[in-house]
C-alpha cells in the first residue's frame, strides 16, 4: 500500500513537472498571473468597450474609465494617436491591481492613414506581395498611431453583390481568398521580424479573421442576415481563406453576427470549438463582433444571462462592447461551475495574446518620435499608387480608345471627377479624406482639359439622408438634370474624348449598405446617353464598392475603367492609367452580372443535368436574360496583346507541374505592361458534383514588347481533393481538364491529365 501511495505521488510530481516543463514561457507567465486574479478581474480581461474618435456600431460604451480603475477592462478598440493610447494605457496601468496592459485594436482595413484600395480592389490587382506590403505599410502606420490589434483581414467569401460588404472581401474565390487571407496575416503580423514575442515586433500589429463564419452568405444579400449552408458547400467555398489565416498564424478571429444552419455564429460551439480550434488548431483568442453576445437575444437564444452563458460556453471569448459577461459573468458561474472554466479559458488566450504581443514588457510597444514620420511618407503614397494602379480593372476599350493621347482635348465630366471623399471608400479608418487625389487633382494640369459636374452623384433625397449623417458629404447641385447635361453636352462636343466619372459615393457599399438595385442611378445613365449620342468616344471611369449591373452602361460607352475606391493617391492612379503611363492590369475577382435577378452568379457554380442549350427549351437558363455574366471572373483587358501556347502537363512526385508560353506582341501599345494568367482545374468524373472550374494557381509578370517567357505552376495533390457531404476529406483518382487563359471565360490553352 505504502508503495502504491508512493508510486502515485512521484507519478503525479513527475506530471506536474512534465507539465510545467511542457508549458510555454508565456503560459507559465499567464498561469501565475491568473493564481493572483479574482473573478471579477478575470471577467474584465473579456470585456471590449468602444472609445475615442470613431463609432463603428449602434451603441456606446460607457462608464470605460470607472470600469479600467476596479480592473474591468482587458482591451478598448477606435481609440489611437500615440497621445490618446498612452494615456489610457498609463491611466489602466496604473489602476489596474495587477498593471495589467490593454489591448488597442481598430478597423484598419486598407490603410491606417494611407489608405489603399478597397479590399475588393486590392485583390484584383492578384498581386500577392503586393497586398502583403499593403498589410504591411497599415500595421506600421498603425502602429505608429499607438494601435496593436486591427480588425482585419476580412476574408468571407461573397457571391451576391447586394451585399455591402463584398468591398471588404477578396470576392468570390475560395483559393485566391486564400493567398489572399494569408498574404494579409503575414503583412500586418510580419512573421519574419519576430523574436522573442511571436507578434512583439513592435511596427507589426495582431491580426483578426473575420466574420467567422459564413457572413458572406447572407440570404438575399441583405446584411445580418441568416445563412443556410450546406456542410459541402461551406468546407469546400467558404472556410477556406479563414482556415489559410490561421494556418499563417493569425492572431484573433471575429465571430460573424449572421446564424448558420439554425444556431448563431457568436454562440456556435460546432463553429468556434470543432472546427476552428479542434480541427483547425486556432490557438489564439475568440472576439465577438460588436455587440453580438446581445444580439443573440434578437436571434431568440434567450434573456441577457442565457445569452452570456451560451456564447461563453461556445467559446466567444472577449466580448465587444456588449458587456454581457462584465454583467451576468459572475452570477452565471457561482451556479454552473462550466461557466467558470470557460471564464478562466478565455482569460487566458486573451492573456496570452497580450504576452505574445510583448506588452507585460512594453505597454507602449516602441513609440518613438521617429515612428510618425512613416504616417504618409512619400513611399507610402508611393505604394498606395501602384496599389491603385494594378487594383483597377479594363472592363471594356473598344476600338483601344485608351490610352488617351496627349493631344487629345478632353472633357472629364461628371460627379466623381472632383469628389475626395469617395476616394478613401468605405472603412477608411484614420485616413484623411481631405488629403487624397482627386482625379481633377491629378489632370488639371494637362493641357487641353475641361470639367463639368454633368449629374450629382446621388438624386435620391431619401438616400442622401441615409447616407450623410455617417460622413458622405453629399450635396445637391440645385440645376435641374436638364441643365446639367446640357452643359456637360456642350462641353463634350467642343472635346475629342469624354471621360466620364461615376459610380457610388463610398457609403453605398460597406457595413450595413445593401442594394437591390445595382445599375448606375437614372440621372448617370441619362448623362452617358447623352455623351455617346454626341459621337464623341467615351470613356466610363467607375467609382464603387461591388459589381455593378453595367449592362445598359455598357451599352452607351466606348471603354470602361473599374477604379473601385481607390485610395489616398487614386486620382493620380486612374491618370496613370488613362495617359497610358503604365497599362491597366487588374482582373475581377468577383463576377459582374448582367442584372440582379442572375444574382447569385459566381463563375466556380456546379453544371446542372441539363446545361445551357440555346436550342433546347428544357435546360438550365432565364428566357430574358443569358446564363453568362456581363464580366466573368478573371476578366481585365490590357493596352498590350498577349498570346498563350505550349501548354505541357507533368506529374512530378505528389504534383502537379504546369508549364505554357506566355507572348506579348510587338505591336500596338509599347508602355510598361503586366499580365495575368489563369490555370483552372476541372474534376470531370467523381462522386459528388464538383464545380465546372476552379482556379488552383496564377502567375502576373511584366513582359517587354516582342517578349516571351515561359510560365512554370505547381499544383499540389490537395488541391484536387475536396470535402463530400460528410465534410471527409476525399481525393479521387480521374480525369480532371486542365485549363490555362486569362480570364474564366476565355481560356486558350486545354488539355486533360488523369490524376490519383
Ligand atoms: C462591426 C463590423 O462587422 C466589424 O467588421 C468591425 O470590425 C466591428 N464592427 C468593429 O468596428
Amino acid at each position: 500500500m505504502m508503495k502504491l501511495h508512493l508510486r502515485i505521488a512521484t507519478c503525479l510530481a513527475a506530471w506536474a513537472a512534465a507539465s510545467v516543463y511542457a508549458q510555454s514561457p508565456a503560459e507559465r507567465f499567464v498561469d501565475s498571473l491568473m493564481a493572483q486574479m479574482s473573478w471579477e478581474e478575470k471577467i474584465g480581461q473579456l470585456n471590449l468597450p468602444s472609445v475615442g474618435f470613431d463609432v463603428t456600431g449602434p451603441m456606446l460604451s460607457t462608464g470605460v474609465e470607472e470600469k479600467m480603475k476596479q480592473g474591468l477592462v482587458g482591451g478598448v478598440f477606435n481609440t489611437f494617436t500615440p497621445v490618446a493610447v498612452r494615456k489610457l494605457q498609463d491611466f489602466a496601468l496604473e489602476h489596474h491591481p495587477h498593471h495589467i496592459p490593454l489591448l488597442f485594436g481598430y478597423d484598419v482595413i486598407h490603410g491606417h492613414r494611407t489608405i489603399l484600395p478597397i479590399p475588393l480592389g486590392q485583390a484584383a490587382s492578384w498581386n500577392l506581395h503586393l497586398i502583403e506590403l499593403g498589410a504591411n505599410m497599415a500595421a506600421r502606420e498603425a502602429a505608429a498611431d499607438g494601435l496593436n490589434w486591427t480588425f482585419s483581414p476580412m476574408v468571407d467569401i461573397a457571391r451576391d453583390p447586394r451585399w455591402g460588404r463584398v468591398s471588404e472581401g477578396a470576392g468570390e474565390d475560395p483559393w485566391l481568398g486564400s493567398r489572399i487571407a494569408e498574404a494579409m496575416v503575414k503583412g500586418y503580423q510580419m512573421p519574419q521580424m519576430q523574436s522573442h514575442y511571436s507578434l512583439g515586433y513592435p511596427q507589426s500589429i495582431m491580426a483578426c479573421v473575420k466574420h467567422f463564419a459564413l457572413y458572406g452568405g447572407a440570404e438575399a444579400g441583405r446584411d445580418y442576415n441568416t445563412v443556410d449552408m450546406s456542410p459541402y458547400r461551406m468546407e469546400n467555398d467558404y472556410f477556406p481563406p479563414y482556415k489559410a489565416a490561421v494556418q499563417a498564424g493569425v492572431g484573433t478571429a471575429m465571430t460573424s453576427f449572421n446564424d448558420v444552419n439554425g444556431m448563431p455564429a457568436t454562440c456556435n460551439s460546432f463553429l468556434l470549438k470543432d472546427v476552428l480550434r479542434k480541427e483547425w488548431g486556432f490557438d489564439g483568442m475568440v472576439v465577438t463582433d460588436y455587440t453580438a453576445i446581445n444580439e443573440l437575444m434578437f436571434h431568440g437564444m434567450g434573456n441577457g444571462a442565457e445569452v452570456a452563458k451560451r456564447a461563453l460556453l461556445a467559446g466567444a471569448e472577449m466580448d465587444m462592447v456588449g458587456e454581457l459577461y462584465l454583467t451576468h459573468g459572475d452570477s452565471l458561474r457561482k451556479v454552473h461551475p462550466e461557466v467558470g472554466v470557460a471564464i478562466e479559458s478565455a482569460c487566458r488566450n486573451i492573456l496570452l495574446a497580450k504576452f505574445r504581443l510583448g506588452l507585460f514588457e512594453d505597454p507602449y510597444r516602441a513609440w518613438k518620435e521617429a515612428d510618425s514620420e512613416v504616417i504618409m511618407s512619400a513611399e507610402h503614397k508611393e505604394l498606395a499608387k501602384v496599389s491603385a494602379m494594378e487594383s483597377m480593372v479594363l472592363l471594356k476599350n473598344e476600338n483601344r480608345v485608351l490610352p488617351l493621347n496627349s493631344a487629345q482635348k478632353i472633357a472629364f465630366i461628371g460627379p466623381q471627377v472632383k469628389r475626395r471623399r469617395d476616394m478613401i471608400g468605405n472603412w477608411s479608418g484614420a485616413g484623411d479624406w481631405t488629403q487624397s487625389r482627386s482625379l481633377w487633382d491629378a489632370v488639371e494640369s494637362w493641357d487641353n482639359v475641361s470639367y463639368a459636374l454633368g449629374c450629382n452623384l446621388v438624386q435620391d433625397a431619401a438616400m442622401m439622408d441615409q447616407l450623410n449623417p455617417h460622413g458622405a458629404q453629399l450635396s445637391l447641385d440645385e440645376r435641374s438634370s436638364e441643365a446639367l447635361i446640357k452643359e456637360a453636352v456642350k462641353l463634350a462636343k467642343k472635346a475629342d474624348v469624354v471621360v466620364l466619372a461615376l459610380g457610388e459615393p463610398y457609403g453605398m457599399s460597406g457595413e450595413a449598405a445593401s442594394r437591390s438595385s445595382l445599375t448606375l442611378h437614372d440621372q448617370q445613365q441619362a448623362l452617358l446617353e447623352a455623351m455617346a449620342a454626341t459621337g464623341k468616344p467615351v470613356v466610363l471611369v467607375l467609382m464603387n464598392g461591388r459589381p455593378l449591373c453595367l449592362s445598359e452602361a455598357d451599352g452607351s460607352c466606348n471603354a470602361i475603367l473599374e477604379a473601385w475606391f481607390p485610395g489616398t493617391m487614386g486620382g493620380d492612379a486612374i491618370a496613370a492609367l488613362l495617359s497610358g503611363e503604365q497599362s491597366p492590369s487588374g482582373h475581377l475577382t468577383m463576377t459582374f452580372p448582367r442584372n440582379e435577378g442572375q444574382i447569385p452568379i459566381y463563375y466556380n457554380h456546379r453544371n446542372t443535368g441539363r446545361p445551357f442549350d440555346a436550342q433546347q427549351k428544357y435546360t438550365s437558363k432565364y428566357l430574358d436574360v443569358s446564363n453568362r455574366p456581363l464580366y466573368a471572373f478573371g476578366h481585365g483587358l490590357s493596352y498590350a496583346d498577349y498570346s498563350l501556347s505550349n501548354l505541357v502537363c507533368e506529374r512530378v512526385g505528389s504534383e502537379l507541374h504546369v508549364s505554357y508560353d506566355l507572348t506579348r506582341s510587338y505591336e500596338g501599345y509599347g508602355g510598361p505592361a503586366s499580365q495575368v494568367t489563369q490555370l483552372y482545374l476541372h474534376d470531370v468524373n467523381s462522386n459528388m458534383t464538383r464545380p465546372v472550374l476552379e482556379l488552383k494557381g496564377f502567375d502576373k509578370r511584366d513582359l517587354m514588347p516582342g517578349q516571351t517567357q515561359t510560365i512554370h505552376l505547381v499544383v499540389s495533390r490537395n488541391e484536387w481533393g475536396y470535402f463530400n457531404s460528410d465534410r471527409h476529406w476525399v481525393m479521387e483518382p480521374g480525369e480532371f481538364e486542365v485549363s490555362v487563359g486569362f480570364s474564366s471565360d476565355q481560356r486558350p490553352l486545354q488539355t486533360t491529365v488523369v490524376l490519383d
